[in-house]
């Protein structure tokens, strides 16, 4: 993701290219995605973080079409296999199709999507229709994807709720979501993403509604996963303990951009962008005491209508220069073995900052 070169780019199995998400309401346009990059490389996991309303979620979705109305893809492409690169640097040339590009209610992207890449939403019971049971969905999903008779998908359905820690499996798969607790419906929702098999799997918030002991096995289960598939993973999460549990490589997002991204070790113990910087104090350290308090990220984020202009960070950031990080858009710089967009790593920016002000 953030190392170039050939080898590095043909290893990408998503990369996402400039992308750009809006919702059209009569107020006005919230630019939810506003320029975002991101690859997720073959067999790898990669963690979107950020505050609430930051655009995490409506990037998942961008990736699989799911946007729906007043919102729509306005720019950028979403390349699936789309690693290696033509002689012009063109990614379709190598096989990759560009998933933005496509009809959004199309065949192509609806047999995409839950079959080579597969989402768990962040709300768990609006993702499961009450007509169904657990069993409906998972024996359909394994039949779809193997040549095998009922009996034996019921058997492999029953072993994969199991596997995500569901009690008395053989009569939870005749349930109707409704007759289960919130936290077991994200687990078959967990468990159903998994039975196809996928080559990514895009996780939004996954174990926000579990217990820390489940969680634990949800995540031992998906790097097992990962072992024995090669599955990536996109997974978002506001928890920076999973992802340092779980990350490969870490993207940060603030107000619909990416302002930073690198290797998990990069981003906790080198942290560039002051967005980062912020998060990452808001966590108690290990071993700081129970005492020591959790300190927040001053002021909100503001709402996508509202857009501060120049680097969208600046009302809340302890270090803005007046007068250059309220009008210039920062640079996308590589920082450390990061990039990071922030004018601080531009000397010759901040000196002509410091004279204007
Ligand atoms: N259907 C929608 N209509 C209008 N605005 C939306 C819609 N969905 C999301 N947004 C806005 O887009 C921004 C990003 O939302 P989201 O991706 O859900 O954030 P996150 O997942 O990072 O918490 C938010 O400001 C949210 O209000
Ligand atoms: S560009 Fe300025 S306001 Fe934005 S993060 Fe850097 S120092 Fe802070
Ligand atoms: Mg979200």
């Amino acid at each position: 993701m953030i190392t170039e070169g050939k080898d590095r780019m043909s290893d990408a199995l998503l990369r996402i290219e400039g992308l750009k998400t809006h919702f059209f309401l009569d107020e006005g346009t919230v630019r939810s995605v506003d320029g975002v990059d991101l690859t997720v490389p073959r067999g790898k996991t990669v963690c979107l973080v950020g505050e609430s309303g930051c655009g995490k979620s409506v990037t998942a979705r961008s990736v699989l079409g799911l946007v729906d109305a007043p919102g729509r893809i306005v720019e950028g492409s979403v390349w699936w296999h789309g690693g290696d690169r033509g002689p012009g640097g063109e990614a379709a040339a190598a096989g990759g199709v560009d998933l933005a590009a496509l009809d959004q209610r199309g065949e192509q992207l609806r047999r995409i999507r839950g079959n080579e890449i597969s989402m768990v939403f962040q709300e768990p019971m609006a993702s499961l229709s009450p007509m169904y049971t657990v069993g409906d969905y998972l024996v359909e999903t394994i039949r779809l994807h193997r040549p095998v008779s009922k009996k034996e998908a019921r058997e492999q359905g029953v072993g994969l709720l199991r596997r995500v820690g569901i009690p008395r499996p053989e009569q939870r798969l005749d349930a109707y979501p409704f007759q289960l607790s919130g936290g077991m419906c994200q687990r078959v929702m967990i468990a159903i993403a998994l039975a196809c098999g996928p080559s990514l799997l895009i996780a939004d918030e996954p174990t926000t509604a579990l217990d820390v002991t489940t969680q634990a096995r949800i995540l031992d289960l998906l790097r097992e996963l990962q072992d024995e598939t090669e599955m990536s993973m996109l997974f978002i999460t506001h928890d920076l303990g999973v992802v340092a549990e779980l990350a490969d490589e870490v993207v940060v997002m603030y107000l619909g951009t990416v302002v930073e991204q690198g290797s998990v070790d990069d981003i906790f113990h080198a942290p560039q962008h002051p967005y980062t910087r912020a998060l990452l104090d808001s966590i108690p350290t290990m071993g700081a005491g129970t005492r020591q308090r959790l300190r927040s990220i001053q002021g909100q984020v503001p709402h996508p209508l509202n857009r501060p202009p120049g680097c969208p960070f600046h009302p809340r950031c302890d270090q803005a220069i007046a007068g250059l990080c309220d009008t210039v858009d920062p640079p996308y710089l590589r920082a450390g073995n990061s990039l990071s967009r922030c004018v601080l790593h531009d000397p010759e920016l901040v000196s002509a900052g410091k004279e204007l002000s």
